[in-house]
């Protein structure tokens, strides 16, 4: 297609008269199985259609680097790198820190880079991986890494090089407090910090602290677009000048260079500005709404007499089904009869989640609840359990 006839192409009069699939939620109304479900907007498009598109393995692309940029001043880091997604993030800045064995990583036992990556910590840097079940339940404290780390050199040992932390994790808060103490310590150890801040926005707007004091503590932060900013694709890691500079070299490596990423560079900034906000603590976007409908859904269910298995402090609902009598795929079969996609017992509310939905899951926690439904016997993982 001519360039011309690109710039005269707008989300709402599609070019082809065909009905433009990117108004309305669509699906994403009734999903609460990830904020990942979200669905890109028109605003996004726009946005699409205006980027810039030239090469950014190049460094030569304006919107992404206008998007790096943006996010490195946001967070207090001198510089940003735009990545295909939350795990090459992980990925890219873990191996980043590190150099050559002997050498081990301390994380939560629940942490996404350990859980959910593939390996990828184990595979890409040779590291050991000490996991620590944190004793409160909800998030590591200083105490619990003290007790793990290694920092001498006997030789039985793997010295602690690094602590990847995780802010959200299953939707808990880890606190500014205790961040910066963990942080402190850890540098006066010699030990660098990288938070997974995949759902650091969630964090930021619940009033945990702002964006630029949770993100200038570490010497490396991952955040995500597309989980619930509502983005498609795309993750950034922010750190120092020198750090991103070799991250680029590992990025790289692994396939992550891209090329016209100002297709995705400005749909994130569209998400970034409309669904978290331009103000710190992301109080003038569209994620406080989605906290308020996640206490909501924990009332639903406790006030049937469900259990929790976490308390909640954002957009994560983490049902306890087992302690609720409930089957681990009852709620997801009941859930597709009222057109609902649910999955285990996590409900994760994202800002395209209507009220309609929220309805009719009370609908499906009565079904659940009252015993109307053949609790099934399959205590198996639930159907598709991974935890985007
Ligand atoms: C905390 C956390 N970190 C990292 C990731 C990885 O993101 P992606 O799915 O974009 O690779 C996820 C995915 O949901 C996540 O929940």
């Amino acid at each position: 297609m001519a360039t011309a006839q690109l710039s005269t192409i707008s989300p709402q009069a599609p070019a082809s008269g065909r009905a433009n699939t990117w108004q309305g939620a669509g699906a994403a109304e009734f999903d609460l199985r990830s904020d990942t479900m979200t669905k890109p907007t028109p605003s996004m498009l726009d946005a699409i259609c205006q980027t810039t598109l030239l090469d950014d393995v190049f460094n030569e692309d304006p919107t992404t680097n206008e998007l790096q940029s943006y996010v490195a001043q946001r967070t207090k880091h001198e510089d940003g790198l735009l990545v295909l997604s939350g795990t090459m993030g992980n990925q890219v800045a873990i191996r980043t820190h590190l150099t050559q064995p002997p050498h081990s990583v301390l994380c939560d036992h629940r942490s996404h880079i350990i859980c959910y990556e593939a390996g990828g910590v184990s595979a890409w840097t040779g590291a050991t991986v000490q996991t620590v079940v944190p004793k409160n339940g909800i998030h590591l404290t200083l105490e619990d890494i003290q007790k793990h780390a290694v920092l001498d050199d006997n030789i039985h040992y793997c010295p602690t090089k690094l602590i990847s932390l995780e802010n959200t994790l299953d939707g808990m808060i880890m606190p500014l407090t205790e961040s910066r103490r963990i942080v402190e310590w850890a540098h006066a150890n010699d030990i660098k910090v990288h938070l997974d801040g995949a759902r650091l926005w969630e964090a930021v707007v619940s009033g945990a602290g702002s964006l630029e004091e949770y993100t200038s503590l570490f010497d490396s932060v991952s955040l995500c677009f597309s989980k619930g900013l509502g983005a498609p694709m795309g993750s950034i890691i922010v750190g120092s000048q020198v750090f991103i500079k070799k991250a680029r070299w590992f990025r790289k490596s692994i396939g992550g260079g891209a090329r016209q990423t100002g297709i995705y560079a400005a749909a994130a900034r569209v998400a970034l500005d409309e669904t978290f906000g331009k103000d710190p603590n992301g109080k003038t976007g569209l994620l406080p709404a989605t906290h308020a409908k996640a206490k909501q859904v924990a009332q639903m269910w406790t006030g049937r007499g469900g259990k929790l298995q976490y308390p909640v402090h954002t957009n994560m609902v983490w049902l306890n089904l087992e302690a609720s009598g409930v089957g681990p795929n009852d709620l997801a079969v009941i859930g597709q009869d009222k057109g609902l996609r649910l999955l285990g017992g996590r409900v994760v509310v994202h800002y395209q989640v209507s009220d309609e939905a929220i309805t009719r899951l009370g609908e499906v926690f009565d079904i659940a609840m009252k015993g109307d439904f053949q609790r099934s016997n399959d205590q198996s993982r639930p159907y598709g359990s991974s935890k985007p």
